[in-house]
């Protein structure tokens, strides 16, 4: 697998960021909100990297009836998000591709009262951009390349890298090829 962002250069990022949202956040009440599953590791990072008060939690968006590339209807579960009535929210997600998923969840979240709402993403694909806004915050823009790692799978797997690659033929037989 071709590696095209690589652990330190993440490590560095992910500091930028927490400092950057800790300036733009102080004295606000935050919560970051990540989106299940592939925001969990930037997730766990970010908010160490950050130094002022948060609340985390979760929401979950998966899009079915597509391909890997070209996502179906969005489907989204917000049973696990609690109140957000006048906090600052943030939605965390792993890729910024067309921007459908943000988008949904945006319309969602809005029913939700909150102070304001703001997106943040590990990658931003941007010549694929679909939507008419960009994510507030980003570590990287990339090509329009399929990636895995640092939370990004290819059929659920390879979330674990500590580095973003870009998938070639071979990596799609699995890890586990048999
Ligand atoms: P969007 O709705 O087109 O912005 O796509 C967002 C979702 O598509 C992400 O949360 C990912 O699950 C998935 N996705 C898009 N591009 C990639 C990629 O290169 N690798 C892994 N997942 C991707
Ligand atoms: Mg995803």
């Amino acid at each position: 697998m071709r590696v095209l962002i690589t652990e330190d250069q993440i490590k560095h990022r992910v500091q930028e960021l927490g400092a950057l949202i800790s300036a733009d956040y102080a004295n606000r009440p935050l919560t970051v909100l990540g989106v299940l599953t592939g925001s969990i590791i930037l997730l766990a990072d970010l908010i160490r990297a950050t130094t002022v008060p948060l609340r985390v939690a979760l929401i979950s968006a998966s899009s079915y009836g597509g391909t890997r590339t070209t996502p179906g209807e969005l489907h989204i579960n917000s049973s696990l998000v609690p109140d957000l009535t006048d906090r600052h929210i943030l939605v965390l997600d792993d890729i910024f591709d067309t921007g459908r998923t943000m988008q949904g969840l945006l319309q969602t979240l809005q029913g939700h009262s909150p102070a304001s709402l703001r997106t943040a993403v590990l990658l931003w694909k941007s010549d694929r951009t679909e939507v008419s806004f960009a994510p507030d915050y980003f570590g990287f823009r990339i090509p329009d390349e399929f990636v895995v790692g640092y939370g990004l799978d290819y059929d659920d797997e390879y979330r674990q890298l500590p580095f973003i690659g870009v998938l070639e033929e071979a990596d799609k037989r699995g890890q586990n090829p048999d």
